[in-house]
């Protein structure tokens, strides 16, 4: 009984985002470390292959099949009438060749009787033009007629396979993106969606600034979606059209709630519910469902950019996993990547040949930062349709391999033998645990300030993933937090560019360093309330005495600009963005800007406060290097240990496994301790290359 009472104070200690982490990992034993799947379109081959094409699924190595993601029109080929006897039979070839299979559901693709009979169920656009048949991905999800249809679908498959053992999750949707809809049905729904966010048109038409350029609404009825397609981008209302990214992801995130509801009510606790998000993701926002266990991501690094050195344009942009894989797992605590790019795609703006081994390249990243899955989109390339071009794990001929599926089959082999070595309860080692950090985001800070840049040198998305790259550069372990998380338990906590707080974050943070935590807070950070307004005061006037620095003035410069600060005897040069800072007293001044008419002004100051620091970083620099030595100076001081990985090397630990991977050009040497045991690949790492090792 103590025990169970202990237990149950424990639980209430634990927050419950954590507490829903634990929930979660009973799908992923651990010991398993990944599972790796394959997504199969049976519809699109002859039935007389599909026990080929299984059974090579299966002797590939790979332990499970994604099934009937677009197949709405072979479930259900007239209105009411549902068919599933194919998909039986694609379930049992799954059984007899000892696969689990992950079914979706194909909401968004629906079949041509609804295309064609029910107009109201697509999307319309900013010239209130309704899509129609022809593509996937434009049901106007707030819509009650397609909703309905959707219920049923979702309802029958969920009767029919939701307590089929050999079934592990459901995906809901396929990248769910927050489409933007001028609908009636979304013009009603945004109109609802103010009425219980505001209660008074007053309080909306104050939120919304409405008294400049007469934009003042009498009555709810009056208001529309605010329309950038006919009134111009730059003229139209901020305050409206954040308010209508929030509705479109909380419409969305109602949508896959919907729908997790309906497959609930009768698949076993044993099934997972997820879904796949793109990996860049500014439309939707995740952390809004409720009925998820987690979220998954789907990764495309290579659509024809250059990246790091001369093979960087084969190897991809390792942006896309580093970010998705820390930011998806802070929705449910786990996540895993949906969709690997498997090849060459149709879409990048020129589809390259990938270095071989780049696909296990990017599989081990997601991997290395804690992937519970690694699923791939597809499994055969498809001989027609508007991605006949896009690779797949097995070639056009049906039987084989690509190169993308001979890197699979090797991971696929490797995480055979790293399982063998995998021993349960390792904590994560003392150095890494001393440099662990945490980087702050909400993407409603993103719909903010790329609405209103300023300048076009900044990039919203690359500002917060360059603190990112350069805490890893150092070999940090960074999670990417939700402000609601706990931040004690990290040594550094990075604020970059975080537009929009309200009292109480400020005071949050404010505990978290008089206890002893480190603080990074970035310009841009704090300049506006909830609503997007600024403060009738100084700029980010709630954070000045945390910072102990005010904002004097802010600059930025022409592309050709030079900007120079000095910082410890050394020079730093940047464009995009500066804050004069004018430092309190008790503050220090950590870098000056060392040209212009300001020479001399402060960018970058260190206040303490209790047993804690934060460090303001008023300027973004062009290279990141004066980033990097502010948080190299942070760790030092907290007594850490740090590593200098080159750009596109990158270092994980997870479950006692060291691996590291190399998306440069170069070779790079990996520094192994004398006590490292070397499971998988060589000290030496190529590019592309990966190295796995125990310590
Ligand atoms: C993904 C999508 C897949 C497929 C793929 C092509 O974004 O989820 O269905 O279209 O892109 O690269």
């Amino acid at each position: 009984m103590r025990k169970f009472i202990i237990l149950f104070i424990v639980s209430l200690l634990i927050p419950s985002a954590a507490l829903r982490a634990q929930e979660v990992k009973r799908f992923f034993p651990e010991k398993d470390l990944v599972t790796t799947g394959i997504y199969y379109y049976p519809e699109h081959w002859s039935e007389n292959q599909w026990e080929r094409d299984i059974k090579k699924v299966s002797e590939m190595g790979f332990e499970f099949v994604h099934l009937a993601e677009f197949a709405w029109f072979k479930m259900e080929p007239e209105e009411g009438r549902f068919d599933f006897t194919w998909l039986d039979r694609v379930l049992n070839l799954c059984s007899k060749y000892h696969l689990k299979v992950l079914l979706c559901t194909p909401s968004a693709t629906t079949p041509t009787w609804m295309r064609l009979n029910y107009p109201e169920t697509f999307v319309m656009d900013g010239h209130y033009i309704r899509a129609e048949n022809g593509t996937r991905g434009l049901e106007s999800i707030i819509n009650p007629k397609f909703r309905g249809y959707v219920k049923k679908i979702v309802a029958e498959m969920a009767k029919r396979y939701g307590q089929n053992s050999n079934v592990i999750g459901w995906q809901i949707d396929n990248e769910p993106g927050a489409v933007p809809d001028y609908s009636p049905s979304s013009q009603d729904a945004f109109r609802t969606w103010l009425k219980n966010k505001y209660k008074t048109i007053d309080s909306l038409n104050t939120a919304w600034g409405a008294a400049f350029w007469s934009q003042w609404f009498n009555s709810f009825d009056q208001v529309i979606i605010p329309n950038t397609n006919l009134v111009g981008w730059w003229g139209n209302n901020p305050h409206a059209l954040l308010d209508f990214k929030r509705y479109s992801a909380d419409a969305q995130a109602g949508f896959l709630d919907f729908q997790a509801g309906i497959l609930r009510n009768y698949i076993s606790k044993a099934q997972f519910v997820t879904t796949n998000y793109t990996a860049v993701c500014t439309g939707s926002d995740p952390n809004r469902t409720r009925k998820l266990d987690f979220a998954a991501y789907t990764a495309y690094p290579n659509g024809g950019s250059d990246n790091i050195g001369e093979s960087g344009f084969r190897l991809g942009n390792s942006d896309v996993v580093l970010f998705a894989a820390e930011y998806y797992k802070s929705v449910g605590g786990v996540s895993g990547v949906m969709e690997i790019q498997p090849g060459p795609v149709n879409w990048g703006s020129y589809n390259p040949l990938l270095l071989p081994g780049t696909v296990r390249l990017w599989l081990y990243h997601s991997f290395a930062a804690g992937g519970k899955i690694a699923c791939s989109y597809r499994f055969r390339q498809i001989l027609y349709g508007a991605e006949q071009y896009h690779a797949g794990v097995i070639q056009t001929d049906g039987v084989t391999p690509s190169q993308g599926g001979k890197d699979y089959m090797q991971f696929m082999k490797e995480i055979t033998e790293l399982r063998r070595q995998f021993t349960s309860g390792k904590k994560m080692p003392e150095k890494l645990a001393a440099r662990s950090t945490a980087l702050l985001w909400n993407v409603e800070n993103y719909w903010s300030i790329d609405r209103q840049k300023q300048t076009e040198q900044w990039n919203t998305w690359d500002y917060p993933v360059k603190f990112l790259k350069t805490a890893k550069s150092l070999g940090a372990p960074v999670d990417v937090i939700q402000e609601t998380a706990d931040l004690s338990k990290y040594k550094l906590v990075i604020v970059p560019a975080y537009e929009m707080v309200d009292s109480a974050l400020v005071k949050k943070w404010q505990d978290y360093v008089a206890r002893g935590g480190h603080l990074i807070i970035t310009c841009r950070t704090a300049t506006k309330d909830r609503r997007g307004h600024f403060w009738e005061g100084e700029t980010a006037m709630p954070i000045s005495n945390l910072i102990g620095a005010h904002i004097s003035q802010t600059d930025m410069l022409s592309s050709y600009g030079k900007g120079d600060i000095l910082m410890n005897a050394k020079h730093y040069t940047w464009h995009s963005w500066g804050d004069l800072l004018v430092p309190d007293n008790t503050t220090e001044v950590l870098g000056t800007y060392d040209n212009q008419f300001y020479k001399g002004k402060a960018a970058v100051v260190k206040h303490r406060i209790g047993k804690g620091d934060i460090t303001y970083i008023g300027v973004d620099t062009d290279d990141s290097k004066l980033e990097k030595d502010v948080l190299r100076q942070i760790y030092q001081d907290a007594g850490a240990t740090m590593e200098d990985y080159p750009p596109g090397v990158f270092v994980y630990w997870r479950d006692g496994f060291y691996t590291a991977l190399n998306y440069s050009s170069d070779n790079y040497t990996v520094k192994l301790p004398d006590n490292a045991k070397v499971l998988i690949g060589e000290k030496i790492l190529k590019p592309s290359g990966v190295l796995v090792w125990t310590e």
